[in-house]
């Protein structure tokens, strides 16, 4: 029962039990034994959401809401209680790009069981990171996220109050309707209006849950990226007019800049969808409609700004272990159907191989695609810094937890194992991941 889960993670908080070779059932829980700051509860249901064209989802939220927002403050001690009313296959939460303890990850079958009907699990973690981060059930995550199984989370820094005058965050995704597959801007999939006085400054954070890539065009003002998947760019700067980002599957970015006099308009799509959504921010009440320019260039963050510091510096660091992972493409058998697979060196789970560290070892993992499709690597648990691009050095490397790796694309990463137990590394488009496009880093 559920209640007992939870009781066991409250008692491993003391540190006494060994959950195997050199790893502290107390490392995996974290120290969860003080009182919670700040406290939520989300339960899973059936929902039917509209979008802002009418089109109709039969949808599965927590808590009856499209995309709900839990903010928090660095150092804050979260709790959050997940019921679940009647999503049948069960649920969990899993937090994307929060390097929490393994117990919390919300990995069913491998730190805790799905929540089912009439149950409920509770996690607890200290907020150590800021930033721009998101949460999903990772229970049939293909199916729960595309119906709706998400939220934001946003963790602001403890001392100060934003230095922005408005804050936005804008999730991207893809909804299957009654009326086929949208993509919207939380639940508009057309052009939505925000009134924003000239003058202000504007954070703007994006979330992208769709399984694809999008681009974006972000037109009518100047702006810079200041962070990516939660972590702050040092030295950002205003990028040239017209340049055009690109998010991954799973990725976030942060924008400012200053409202100017006319509107800013901001267009997303995937790759096989050109007609996104659009946002118009406008200082008055009746912005002319877009008219976008083709973009005069595209964002590279591996020649922007710097990162901040991740353990792994770039010319420097030496490694305690090198693993690789090449993609490619077969048809076989998963879970007894025949399918084309997207294979880890020519496997899929669970043949897939584990890759095991110690803690505190310096990790270099190189990617290879020679699939025919991107894939959005996302490591659990852990933040990537960005070394190597196709062989060449990137000049800026930047830190994420979801990197987008392109057909005929090589990249090298580098990570300092700080976080033991079991882990997931998995391609987040789902439809990948759910025929076994996954592996696992274990902690010796
Ligand atoms: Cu956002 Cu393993 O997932
Ligand atoms: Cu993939």
């Amino acid at each position: 029962p559920p209640t007992q889960l939870a009781a066991r993670g409250e008692h491993a908080g003391h540190g006494a039990a060994h959950s195997g070779a050199g790893v502290e059932v107390a490392e995996l829980t974290g120290d969860i034994s003080a009182p919670a700051d700040v406290r939520f509860e989300l339960t899973a249901q059936r929902t039917e959401l509209t979008l802002a064209s009418g089109a109709k989802v039969e949808a599965w939220t927590y808590n009856g809401e499209a995309v709900p927002e839990l903010r928090v403050k660095e150092g804050q001690m979260v709790e959050v209680v997940l019921a679940n009313r009647d999503v049948e296959a069960g649920v969990s939460i899993h937090w994307h790009g929060y390097d929490v303890p393994n117990a919390m990850d919300g990995i069913p079958g491998m730190t805790q069981n799905a929540v089912k009907p009439g149950e409920s699990f509770r996690y607890k973690f200290r907020a150590k990171q800021t930033g721009t981060y998101w949460f999903h059930s990772h229970q049939q995550s293909s199916e729960q996220v595309e119906k709706g199984l998400f939220g934001r989370l946003i963790v602001e820094p403890a001392e100060e109050p934003s230095p922005y005058d408005v804050e936005e965050t804008i999730v991207l995704h893809r909804w299957k309707t009654d009326r086929g597959y949208r993509t919207a801007f939380g639940l508009e999939d057309g052009t939505r209006t925000l009134p924003i006085p000239s003058g202000r400054t504007v954070r703007l954070r994006i979330i992208n849950t769709d399984n694809l890539s999008a681009a974006y065009l972000l037109q009518g003002t100047l702006y810079a990226v200041t962070a990516i998947d939660g972590t702050p760019i040092r030295q950002a700067a205003l990028l040239p007019e017209n340049t055009s980002f690109q998010i991954g599957s799973g990725g976030r970015y942060d924008l400012t800049f200053r409202m100017p006099g006319g509107p800013v308009y901001l267009k997303a799509g995937a790759a096989d969808d050109p007609e996104g959504p659009v946002l118009v921010l406008s200082p008055d009440n009746d912005a002319p409609a877009p008219v976008f320019q083709p973009p005069s260039g595209s964002f590279d963050p591996g020649s922007y700004g710097l990162a901040a510091e991740n353990g792994v510096t770039t010319k420097t660091a030496k490694f305690d272990r090198e693993f690789r992972m090449i993609f490619g493409n077969r048809m076989g058998f998963y879970n007894g159907v025949f399918h084309f697979l997207w294979t880890i060196n020519g496997r899929v789970l669970p043949d897939t191989p584990t890759f095991v560290v110690k803690e505190g070892e310096k990790v270099k993992m190189t990617f290879v695609n020679r699939s025919l499709a991107e894939h959005p690597m996302h490591l659990h648990g852990h933040h990537m810094t960005v070394l190597k691009h196709n062989g060449k050095r990137v000049a800026t490397p930047w830190i994420t937890d979801t990197l987008n790796v392109a057909p005929g694309d090589t990249y090298e990463v580098g990570f300092v194992a700080d976080n033991p137990g079991m882990w997931m590394d998995h391609c987040h488009n789902l439809y990948h991941a759910a025929t076994g496009m996954i592996l696992h880093l274990m902690y010796d």
